[in-house]
């Protein structure tokens, strides 16, 4: 199930979060923590008007709540992962200070007392942290267990993982009277593997099955914990979190329409085959976007993740606890995962990088391949490239699969670099030849001209790989860039008449060629 937290500082104002993302929405939780002092004494009316189960939450500071209790502030980042602590001293029985925002000490009483009123209205769950006084939240469980209502016991930490993961979850089960949920905070590859081992210890061993009798919720915050939120119902949790689109709730909180519409979050399963992009950082890849729709359109049981990763080694250990089909591989991993494959497809070898590695089974392993040079000449295909001359700008690891693709084109390339000596190496691995930006060998007037560099990327667009190169019109100019769209380079070639390429076909074109290996299936994106 999909849960969206509601940090609303206005029960209208979480019913509208409501109805913006109902289609999408299994659950709904709504942070106390965030509520106006006047809106608290409402609490009762909100489940009715919800329409759908709700969780009363309301989490104090050390676990990711409002800071600004009752509404004082605002938009802020309280987690359902996670909980309030100072809140405006608003009684609940009528005698708010104010909603002005005053913010006063966070006290169990208070807290108990807001959950306690809260419960007459007939909430599905309620979640009490499982640190939180017993004075108090006895009494809380005794009054829920009397209407009906599941009891959560949340634990949060945003330090890390406990060693103690498991067990912890186990003993705030109470042997599966309650629902254990823990909201951690993995910090390395390694964290996250922990987590999926613990997720798969709460389903699959006996202990873990009798804790988890009413379900369990466990999830990793951050971008390491990405995977666990995408990944829940496969891994078992009774639901993942969502925040409304701008009002993130918790680290790593992606909107409702997201996790539906991109990662198809209602057809994961454990079944699902798993894929996903290698690198650091990697959160801003559209590769989730690109092969997840390709899923999706061509009805393949599989999902794609952003696996943001210093490590790359532990997904290949890991693979059948991940159930991994095969990585995408980005920056700075290229070369770093070859020697982990089984074999190695020639273009790895000869270019030096691997940006798909494909799991062939466990009698063949794994397979490094390179779809890159595959994808840059994809908007060229049909061009007649063969004998024609090609200048190309820089000399890192995007330049050795551009000229390992012209050169068996059949071009005479030429590579230029702002550090000649790594342009005229590559030239020389390549058979062609190269140097410094003003080499002179740089062709005159060249029939196409590549820009392999970052130069000119987003943010510092105003960069110039080439200051003062003099386009004649007649090149064919491709920028590896696709962001901006049109880098300056681009503008000044198009201005001179030439015909441009930008890298977004080549993106394209690379990941249709991954997809092919990663599902046999031909995918159009
Ligand atoms: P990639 O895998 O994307 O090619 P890389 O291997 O780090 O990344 O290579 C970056 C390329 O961009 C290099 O050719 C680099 O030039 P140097 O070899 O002189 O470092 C080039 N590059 C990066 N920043 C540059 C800049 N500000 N001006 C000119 N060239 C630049």
């Amino acid at each position: 199930m999909i849960c969206l937290s509601c940090t609303g500082k206005t029960i209208e104002e979480n019913l509208e979060y409501i109805e913006r993302y109902r289609k999408y929405l299994g659950i709904v939780e709504i942070r106390a923590d965030f509520l106006r002092p006047s809106e608290l004494d409402r609490l009762p009316e909100f489940p009715g008007k919800a329409g759908l189960p709700v969780i009363l939450t309301y989490r104090k500071l050390e676990d990711g709540g409002s800071s600004s209790g009752s509404g004082a502030s605002s938009d802020g980042g309280a987690s359902s992962d996670s909980g309030a602590s100072i809140d405006s001293g608003a009684s609940i029985d009528g005698g708010a200070s104010s909603d002005s925002g005053a913010a006063v000490e966070f006290s169990e009483i208070r807290r108990s007392d807001i959950l306690m009123h809260g419960l007459c209205g007939g909430y599905r769950y309620i979640d009490i942290e499982d640190d939180a006084d017993e004075e108090y939240a006895l009494p809380l469980i005794a009054e829920a267990e009397k209407t009906g209502t599941a009891v959560i016991r949340s634990f949060h930490d945003f330090s890390g993982v406990p060693d103690c993961l498991f067990d912890r979850m186990i003993a705030a089960s109470d042997g599966g009277r309650f629902i254990p949920k823990a909201a951690v905070m993995p910090k390395s590859t390694a964290d996250l593997i922990s987590i999926i081992k613990t997720s798969r210890k709460l389903t699959d061993s006996v202990e873990g099955k009798a804790a988890a009798e009413q379900g369990f919720i466990l999830l990793g915050m951050g971008v390491y914990g990405f995977p666990t939120r995408v990944l829940a119902k496969a891994l078992g949790s009774m639901l993942t979190f969502c925040s409304p689109s701008g009002a993130q709730a918790a680290p790593g909180h992606v909107s409702p329409d997201q996790l539906a519409e991109v990662y198809g979050y209602s057809g994961i399963s454990r079944g699902s085959r798993v894929y996903g992009i290698l690198g650091h950082p990697v959160m801003h890849s559209q590769s989730p976007l690109i092969h997840n729709g390709g899923y999706r359109s061509l009805g393949i049981d599989a999902v794609y993740l952003p696996f943001e990763t210093t490590e790359p080694e532990l997904f290949i250990r890991n693979a059948e606890l991940l159930n991994l089909g095969g990585l995408s591989v980005t920056i700075p991993h290229k070369q770093r995962v070859i020697p982990l494959a089984d074999r190695v497809d020639e273009s790895v070898r000869t270019i030096g990088a691997c940006n798909t590695l494909v799991n062939c089974g466990r009698d063949e392993g794994w397979k490094a391949y390179n779809t890159d040079w595959i994808g840059f000449l994809a908007p060229l295909a049909g061009l007649p490239l063969s004998g024609k001359e090609a200048l190309v700008i820089g000399a890192g690891g995007a330049a050795r699969a551009v000229v390992y693709a012209l050169t068996k084109s059949g071009m005479k390339v030429t590579v230029i670099n702002r550090t000649a000596e790594k342009a005229e190496r590559l030239a020389a691995d390549f058979l062609c030849s190269g140097g410094g930006l003003s080499a002179a060998e740089r062709p005159d007037k060249p029939w196409l001209v590549v820009q392999t560099t970052s130069v000119g990327m987003s943010p510092d667009t105003a960069g110039d790989p080439l200051p003062g190169f003099d386009f004649s019109g007649t090149e064919v100019v491709y920028d590896l860039i696709y962001t901006p769209e049109k880098t300056t380079f681009l503008m000044q070639a198009e201005a001179a008449g030439c015909r441009i390429i930008n890298g977004h076909h080549m993106l394209t074109a690379q990941a249709a060629e991954q997809f092919l290996l990663f599902t046999g299936c031909k995918a159009s994106f």
